[in-house]
């Protein structure tokens, strides 16, 4: 663990914001997570790395909600690697929860879509999933909802969903186009693309180009202002208008970053960096006898 905690003055001031505050808000990204082996999503050995390897310019278009437009079996083919596991959370998920058994938690904001919030116990009001989650989906076009669960098996088998409801709409669009370029009336070569995601169900999870959930905006403008800490936790803050939330916290508010890497872009008081599951456990088991309910805590503990 190395931080930037050099004297004993700034553990002090970590241990008392902690102990002091009553409205934290937790602002959480995929670092979080890794340590159960989901990789995140912009280090060297992140899932956008991989995404190179499909060939595309940039990455990021996995979640491009123009390219699902256009052709949605780019994202079918991958949506199995990010599918969320069940049960399991990290030490870092059971901090929160701790926080929010000890009436500090305000809000925890995640952009990880992975749903681990909910495995460890935070309670829905407690909890904004910036980015959305697996938890539903919806068709493109009518917006059936269905849950999220039920679109897991085309998922795991790179097979499109369509809405039963959207069906016959759908064959009846690719007839009259088959009909028109077999007649030699027409190509319809862009607008036959996107008679390829008509009806296509795509899980709620927020694609570039897209609104992040209502919740998001609801809830953000008081919390930034009733907050009283704010933590930062395993993400690049590259991502906007999550990223933007450091900066729209007042000065006062003391600012605590615990991630692997610095973040430049942005000012904290108090920067924990190394693996945060690990930062944790020291600040809980060492400076502030609290202890966090996983059952990897004390192997981390006494490491
Ligand atoms: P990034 O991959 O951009 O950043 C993850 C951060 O976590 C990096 O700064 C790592 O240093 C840090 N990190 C990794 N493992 C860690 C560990 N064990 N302990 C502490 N820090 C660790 O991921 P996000 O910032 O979450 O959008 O990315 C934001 C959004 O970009 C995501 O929500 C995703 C993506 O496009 C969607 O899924 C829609």
């Amino acid at each position: 663990l190395r931080t930037k905690l050099s004297d004993f003055h700034k553990i002090e001031h970590l241990k008392n914001a902690l102990l002091n505050a009553k409205n934290i808000l937790v602002l959480t990204g995929a670092g979080i997570s890794t340590s159960l082996g989901i990789p995140d999503f912009r280090s060297s050995k992140g899932f956008y790395s991989k995404m190179r390897t499909l060939g595309l310019d940039d990455p990021q278009d996995v979640f491009s909600l123009e390219l699902f437009k256009r052709d949605p079996t780019t994202f079918y083919s991958i949506a199995h690697m990010i599918l969320p596991p069940e049960h399991s959370f990290t030490p870092l998920h059971a901090f929160i929860k701790l926080l929010q058994d000890k009436g500090k938690l305000l809000r925890n904001y995640t952009q990880n879509i992975d749903n681990l919030e909910g495995n460890v116990g935070i309670l829905p009001e407690k909890l904004v999933q910036c980015h959305g989650s697996f938890a539903t989906a919806s068709c493109v076009s009518c917006k059936y909802k269905i849950p999220g669960e039920t679109l897991y098996p085309n998922l795991m088998n790179k097979k499109i969903a369509y809405c039963p409801f959207c069906e016959n709409e759908r064959k009846n669009l690719i007839r009259k186009f088959e009909k028109i370029e077999d007649e030699g009336l027409g190509n319809f070569g862009s607008k036959f693309e996107t008679i390829n995601s008509f009806g296509v169900m795509k899980p709620d999870i927020t694609f570039f180009g897209e609104n992040l959930p209502d919740r998001y905006h609801s809830t953000i403008k008081e919390d930034v202002k009733s907050c009283d800490l704010l933590i930062t936790i395993g993400t690049s803050l590259k991502v906007a208008p999550v990223s933007e939330i450091v900066n729209r916290v007042p000065d006062h508010i003391p600012q605590i970053l615990i991630n692997r890497d610095p973040i430049n872009h942005c000012e904290f008081d108090i920067e924990l960096l190394g693996y945060c599951d690990q930062a944790i456990t020291w600040l809980c088991g060492t400076q502030l006898d609290w202890e966090i309910k996983h059952k990897d805590y004390n192997k981390i503990l006494n490491s």
